[in-house]
């Protein structure tokens, strides 16, 4: 394709999707050594849902974003998928919901772990800025192939889900105000799991990166966004643990009520987390024409990313 300087991306259409099997607390109580009031206070989860494929919670949520875009496959030139849990080893999963959704450009996999959208975000604002009219970026997973559901330590926290969002070049009014990318590689060993095995984590250690890394990451994107916490209208961060959430946002001095979080009935999904807390956050009027968002997430990796946006059009 023809390299342009165009500038300026909105996100037109969003989408997400669930598998129908839920896995509650007390399902998990009858098997592991833990109880319902353990991991409601220390995580805020209560359910999670479990199933399905990478690809095809992709495909659904992906349908889904076009529909709200008016948009039909055939008008996309690429496709972003963002996940840490392919469904093969080869090809990527991208080419799988490609051809089952049939959109004829680009189709790549983008893995930054729970990262992986805001990472794609930013990815796909690049490509508009190279001359990209209209993307598909896509946070799918299906946490509970990875999940040891004999390890109290780690299955209290997984679920599979995907979202999804349209970005279009608008020619003028940019989406993308301020965005921060990092990675400390040799904190890997914090959570990690092999080509076919399951995650091991040292939780204790993830949660304080975690909270220090939300708040340094999205410190860095407003600041180069030009704004300030009270400038947002709300913080999308990636849905570990709440608790993780109410520290990161006493930090940065922001009101629960300001933050977005589905958690409570997800689950952490991973680089779906973020995409289906935006979707929510839409679809129960919370966002508006014109609001700015900070979507912030952390994870494997170690890995962290943040990005302040203009929702819609009202600019
Ligand atoms: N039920 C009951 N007890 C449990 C359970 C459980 N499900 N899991 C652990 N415990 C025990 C521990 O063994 C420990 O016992 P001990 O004191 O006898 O050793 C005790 O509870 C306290 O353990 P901590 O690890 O200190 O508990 P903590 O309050 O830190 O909560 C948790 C653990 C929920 C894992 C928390 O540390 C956390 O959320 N960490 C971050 C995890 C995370 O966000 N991971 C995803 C990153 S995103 C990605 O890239 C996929």
């Amino acid at each position: 394709m023809q390299a342009t300087t165009r500038t300026g991306g909105l996100i037109t259409g969003w989408g997400a999707a669930l598998p129908d099997k839920v896995v509650t607390n007390e399902d998990l109580v009858a098997t592991l050594d833990t109880t319902e009031d353990w991991i409601v206070e220390r995580t805020g989860i209560r359910e999670r849902r479990v199933g399905g494929t990478t690809a095809g919670l992709a495909v659904e949520a992906g349908q889904r974003a076009l529909d709200t875009a008016g948009l039909s496959p055939t008008d996309i030139e690429l496709l972003i998928l963002c996940t840490t849990t392919p469904d093969m080893a080869i090809p990527s999963t991208a080419s799988l919901v490609q051809d089952e959704l049939g959109t004829p450009g680009g189709a790549v996999d983008l893995n930054a772990a729970c990262s992986g959208f805001v990472y794609g975000l930013v990815a796909a604002h690049g490509h508009v800025a190279l001359g990209y009219e209209r993307i598909l970026l896509i946070g799918a997973e299906t946490m509970s192939r990875v999940t040891d559901w004999d390890d109290r330590n780690t299955a209290v926290l997984f679920g599979d889900g995907a979202g999804a969002v349209v970005l279009e070049a608008t020619g003028g009014v940019d989406g993308l105000l301020g965005f921060d990318l990092g990675s400390d590689g040799s904190a890997r060993h914090l959570l990690e799991a092999d080509i076919g095995g399951f995650m091991r984590m040292e939780g204790r250690e993830v949660f304080r990166r975690a909270v220090r890394a939300v708040v340094d990451t999205a410190n860095r994107a407003m600041q180069r966004a030009g704004v300030t916490i009270a400038d947002l209208a709300l913080v999308v961060p990636h849905q570990a643990n709440i608790r993780i959430i109410e520290s990161a946002a006493r930090r940065l001095g922001i009101s629960m009520d300001r933050t977005v979080n589905v958690l409570e009935t997800t689950g952490n999904t991973s680089a779906a987390s973020i995409p289906m807390g935006l979707v929510h956050a839409v679809e129960s009027g919370r966002l508006h024409g014109g609001d700015l968002v900070l979507l912030v997430g952390f994870g494997a990796g170690m890995s962290w990313a943040a990005a302040v946006i203009r929702w819609g059009t009202g600019a």
